[in-house]
């Protein structure tokens, strides 16, 4: 073997054992833990799904909103996206957790269900959610399935729930 092709091997065993580590990375790919967050020390208010649809752009005098991983985003200022007859308006009114995640419209992807996702999918969720709706809207709320499946966030903080729990 000449040296010339003893040092491809070597390049090529190098690029695999990298893209080994890369694929165990992903593969312990877990979905970052919501923050739920105050502001200014006002109660945070809880949607129920109901009560969430009255934002979904059928009423101009609303605003509107849109959940993500159990957080309600309020994405008024993105009206060319999501207002009444814009593309993405299937995502607003609604947690649109799993076509956000998938980037889909599909009926079947319009909910909070991320069971099933890829890796991969997941950090692409956790990306948009960061890199686009963090960044990009502020906060109107939460989604009561939230403060089902995570009381302990909630616990210090005043919440305005129109289920009467609180
Ligand atoms: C052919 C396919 C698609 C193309 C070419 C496309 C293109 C774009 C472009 C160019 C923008 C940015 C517009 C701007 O900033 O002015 C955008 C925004 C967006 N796209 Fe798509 N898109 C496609 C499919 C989808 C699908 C399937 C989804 C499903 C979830 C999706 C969700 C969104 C959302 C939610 C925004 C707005 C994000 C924000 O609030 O800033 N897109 N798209």
């Amino acid at each position: 073997m000449s040296a010339q092709h003893f040092f491809s091997l070597f390049v090529v065993c190098i690029l695999m054992s990298f893209s080994q580590f890369v694929h165990h990375a992903d593969a312990g790919y877990t979905l970052k833990e919501v923050e739920v967050v105050s502001n200014n020390g006002e109660p945070v208010r809880v949607f129920t799904a109901e009560e969430l649809k009255e934002y979904d752009g059928s009423n101009s005098d609303k605003p509107l909103y849109m959940g993500i991983k159990g957080v309600v985003f309020d994405v008024s200022k993105g009206e060319r996206f999501y207002g009444k007859d814009a593309p993405y308006n299937v995502l607003v009114g609604i947690d649109s957790t799993r076509a956000v995640a998938k980037m889909s419209l599909e009926k079947e992807d319009l909910n909070h269900d991320i069971s099933g996702l890829s890796e991969s999918t997941l950090k692409s969720l956790d990306d948009v959610f960061e890199g686009t709706y963090v960044a990009k809207y502020p906060i109107a709320g939460y989604m009561d399935y939230l403060l089902e499946q995570s009381p302990e966030k909630f616990e210090k903080l005043k919440v305005w729930d129109t289920r009467g729990t609180v």
